[in-house]
């Protein structure tokens, strides 16, 4: 709460219109910014222990080499992470959520979708070959151009828009150098081409698709 009201001291909202979506872990903010453009704030729950489970993904990472210890930390590191990985990726031009601004528990990204409503995820949505060959390329532009893996990829952490596939939901992302990266590629990959499949479509073996990103 009070990191909410400093953004707005700050400038960097507005005002709260309301809660979006509580989650186990997160709780999304629908905020505004001076400008009336609408911000997305998530919100990482401190008092959740869940945040544990998530330290193989930190440890490992070259850029996270100083931690400090507790839970408390743990999720302002989360949501560092997360910050920083969408940073990693806008500035390579991919398709991800805008992030603005992080303090604390706290991510202001740019709000996708209309009037606190989020847009529909892949999950909603109808799918076809088109979207399936974006989300692969994005796979791919991911490793080879932000040299990330996004290792909690799937059908619910990906918008679908007027203008194309929007990734979000980054604080699972790691440096390709991370020993699980490998892993994790591999699992991103399998995880989209069976929502793929189960939908109808015709897919590429995942092998061949993982070989093909790492050449
Ligand atoms: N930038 C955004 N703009 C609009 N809506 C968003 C944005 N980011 C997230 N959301 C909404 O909030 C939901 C949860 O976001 P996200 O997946 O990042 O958090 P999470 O902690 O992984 O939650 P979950 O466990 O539900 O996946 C999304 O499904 C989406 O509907
Ligand atoms: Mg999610």
């Amino acid at each position: 709460m009070l990191t909410m009201y400093q953004m707005i001291n700050s400038k960097i909202i507005a005002y709260v219109n309301g809660i979006v979506k509580a989650g186990k872990e997160s709780a999304l903010f629908w905020a505004v910014d001076p400008q009336g453009k609408d911000v997305a704030l998530k919100v990482f729950l401190t008092s959740t222990s869940n945040f544990k489970k998530r330290a193989p993904y930190i440890l490992g990472d070259p850029r996270f080499t100083h931690l400090k210890k507790g839970t408390r930390n743990m999720v302002y590191l989360w949501a560092q992470k997360e910050f920083k990985n969408l940073k990693q990726c806008t500035r390579h031009g991919l398709p991800v959520v805008k992030p603005i601004y992080v303090s604390k528990n706290v991510l202001a990204l740019e709000f996708v979708g209309k009037d606190g409503v989020p847009a529909t995820t892949l999950h909603e949505t109808d799918v076809d070959e088109n979207d399936y060959n974006q989300i692969i390329g994005i796979i791919r532009d991911l490793y080879k151009k932000a040299k990330l893996v996004h290792g909690d990829l799937s059908e619910y952490n990906v918008f679908k828009t007027q203008s194309g596939l929007v990734v979000f939901d980054f604080g699972s992302a790691v440096d390709t150098m991370h020993p699980n990266a490998q892993n994790f590629l591999e699992r991103d990959i399998k995880n989209m081409s069976y929502f793929f499949a189960k939908r109808g479509l015709t897919v590429e073996n995942p092998v061949d698709v993982l070989a093909k990103i790492q050449s």
